[in-house]
This record gives structure tokens, sequence and C-alpha cells, in this order.
């Protein structure tokens, strides 16, 4: 029997995602395809939604994965939301900050953008001071940076905007299913994420939770949402209420995985899998202080399911990161922007962070780099 795919090496996913598949969700995605409105295929995104409320802790109806990556997740936030014109406020330190101001200001948004140094948090005082000069509709910010480790203060940062009339989104791709998530305590109105991070797989999915809030900003938009494909008016008629309309075909097998991935989690228990991550993490930054590695982000606000790490003085990035690839069959991150060159980023996502994994990655990095 002939594969195409029978020469594929299994490497260990340790850089800022995709991070490693657990069998069982392999699995899942293997099972047979379903009709799109077969009954039992609408059971399995009915329990998807409720599996989803439950991790983010939210009664939002509009609780959904929309087709395709994180991005799909960030731009079905932001077309929905956002009209010509809209002031809308990013809290910015990082290349997913970034990319809100890009996708915000396409649409025609009043973007102003507070930037934070690159390796520190957003400071609350800052944007309590700059909500206080001007009203916003949208005020975004990135829950876990991807690009720098860093760990935003979502909650903070959504207790003042509480007696506001200002929807609070909040970018969840590498948070989701690694620290705790409280959607409706936080005051969140719109978070999206992506599947192949903490949830533990691949990439193609992107959860996302919109508050009744929200969906009156939508109802109330004076002009149409400018995109076909992702117009949540349309879509929640495929994943809401006793008769299903057709708007696109479903990706059925990924959310097979979705639906696995999520019954992980929760066979596993939330604050496990949490503990899991801080556990491994910690391990991780031990042994990494032992082989003289320092970590780019202070303790206090570093993400465990992603380590930026300083490149040691005088070692070649790129031939490090191919020879873990090559010879030890572990991938790692490169740094992205301004840290490109002087980081790596080390990935403990969902089911990639368990001890063996992080004493293979401590093993191959010593014999590399030769300590
Ligand atoms: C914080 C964050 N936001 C958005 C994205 C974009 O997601 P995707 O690459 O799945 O489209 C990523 C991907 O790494 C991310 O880390």
């Amino acid at each position: 029997m002939n594969n195409a795919l029978n020469t594929i090496e299994e490497i260990t996913l340790m850089g800022p995602g995709p991070s490693c598949v657990p069998p069982q969700v392999l699995e899942a995605l293997s099972q047979t395809t379903l009709g799109h409105l077969d009954p039992s295929f609408i059971k399995i995104m009915d329990e998807i939604k409720g599996q989803m409320r439950r991790l983010l802790h939210t009664e939002n109806q509009l609780t959904l994965p929309i087709s395709g990556t994180g991005s799909a997740g960030m731009e079905t936030c932001f077309v929905n939301l956002v009209e010509p014109g809209d002031p809308v406020l990013i809290l910015s330190n990082g290349v997913f900050g970034m990319r809100m101001q890009d996708v915000a200001t396409r649409l025609g948004g009043a973007v102003d953008v507070l930037e934070f140094e690159w390796g520190t948090p957003v400071i609350v005082d800052q944007v309590r001071e700059k909500l206080n000069q001007k009203d916003y509709k949208i005020v975004a910010v990135v829950h876990a940076e991807t690009s720098t480790g860093v760990k935003n203060p979502v909650a903070e940062i959504g207790a003042l905007l509480k007696d506001k009339n200002t929807l609070y989104l909040v970018d969840a791709v590498t948070s989701f299913g690694g620290i705790p998530i409280e959607l409706d305590a936080w005051g969140i109105d719109a978070l999206y994420s992506g599947t192949q991070k903490c949830l533990s797989c691949p990439p193609g999915l992107a959860p996302v939770s919109l508050s009744a809030k929200a969906v009156e900003a939508i109802t109330a938009r004076k002009t149409k949402v400018p995109n076909w494909y992702l117009d949540l008016t349309m879509i929640i008629n495929y994943w809401q209420g006793a008769t299903r309309a057709y708007h696109h075909t479903a990706p059925i097998n990924m959310l097979y995985g979705l639906y696995q991935a999520l019954w992980l989690i929760e066979e596993e228990g939330e604050s496990q899998v949490y503990a899991r991550h801080l556990e491994n993490h910690q391990k991780l930054a031990e042994g990494l202080q032992q082989l003289g590695i320092t970590m780019l982000v202070d303790q206090e606000y570093r993400l465990p399911m992603l380590n930026s790490v300083l490149i040691p003085e005088g070692v070649d990035d790129a031939a490090i990161r191919s020879t873990l690839l090559n010879q030890h069959k572990i991938e790692i991150g490169a740094g992205l922007g301004p840290l490109a060159g002087k980081i790596w980023r080390i990935g403990l996502m969902g089911h990639t962070a368990r001890p063996e994994n992080v004493e293979k990655l401590l093993a191959a990095l010593k014999e590399t780099l030769g300590r």
C-alpha cells in the first residue's frame, strides 16, 4: 500500500505552536466524515459550544469555533465589531498586538495604539490614563503575547472598562487551555483563540465567544459586515437554533478533533491542566538556569506555555535550532521582529507540557551547546 505521507517523521513540537497532538485527537480526526447537517454532527457542534462555554467560564450564547486558524478568529472579532471611523484602542507589546492594529486599520477604524516595550507587560495605569482622555468603542489586548512570552493583565484592564460602553476584545490564541480565563468575570466582550496551541489540536479552527453587548453592537451596525465568510449574523444560523441553515461546509473532521481535545482537557480537569503547564515551565526554567541560559521576561509576567530565553553570547541561533530539529527531532521557535536572533521561544503548550519533553530538550540543549 502506498501512502502519500508515510515519510513524515515525528517531531516533538516545542515551539510557539503547533504543539504536540495527543493520539486520541489524531484518532478523532480520522473518523468517518459526516454531512455538515447530519443530526449526529449537529449534536457534536452543540457539545463543542458547551465545552467552550465551560472552559472559558462564560454564559455567552454566541460561542463557537470559526473555520480557519487563530487569525480568522481575530478577523471575525474585528470585522463584525469595527465600522469605519470607530475609535479603537490597541494595547500592543508584540507581533500580535501589531497585527490587531493592522486588521482594525484595514477596516477603517480610528485606531490609537498604546505601545509597551517588548518583553514587558501592558501597564494598567497608562491604560487608565488613556481611557480618561478618550472614549473608545473597542479596547483590544493580547492575553498571552506569543512573540515575547509575556502575560498581559487582562482581568485588571477589564476592571477599568467595567462601567463603560466600550467593548473589550481579547486575543486568547495562546492562553486558552494553558492559563485560566474567566471570560464573564473579566468583562470580556469578544474573545478569539486557535486550536494549535494549548488545546493541542492541529491548526485550523478558531474558537470565538461574543457577549450579549457585542451582539447588540453587531445588530446596531450602520453598515453590513464587510466580509461574507466571517459574518457572524449569517454563521449563527448554522450554529444555533432548532433548524440549521447551511452557510459554508464546516470542516467536519477538524471539529471532531476539537471536540476530543476539549474533552481531554475536561477529563484531566481544568485546574490540573493549568498546574501541569506551570510545573513543566518551572522545571524547564530551573534546567535552563543550570545550563546558564536566562529568560527574557521577569518571573512575574512569564507565560508557562511560551518561554522566551536569551540566546547565549556567541551561539549560532539557526545552527542550534537546526541541530535540535535534525538530530534530536525537537522543534523550538526563533525570535520575531526586534527579538529575531536574540531569543528562542520554547513552547510547553497542551500535550507538549510533559516532564519527558522538558528533560529531552534540556539534554539535547546541553549536548548541542557543549555544556
Ligand atoms: C497570540 C496570537 N494571536 C494570533 C495568532 C495567529 O494565529 P494563526 O497563526 O493560527 O492564524 C497567533 C499565532 O501564533 C498568536 O500566537
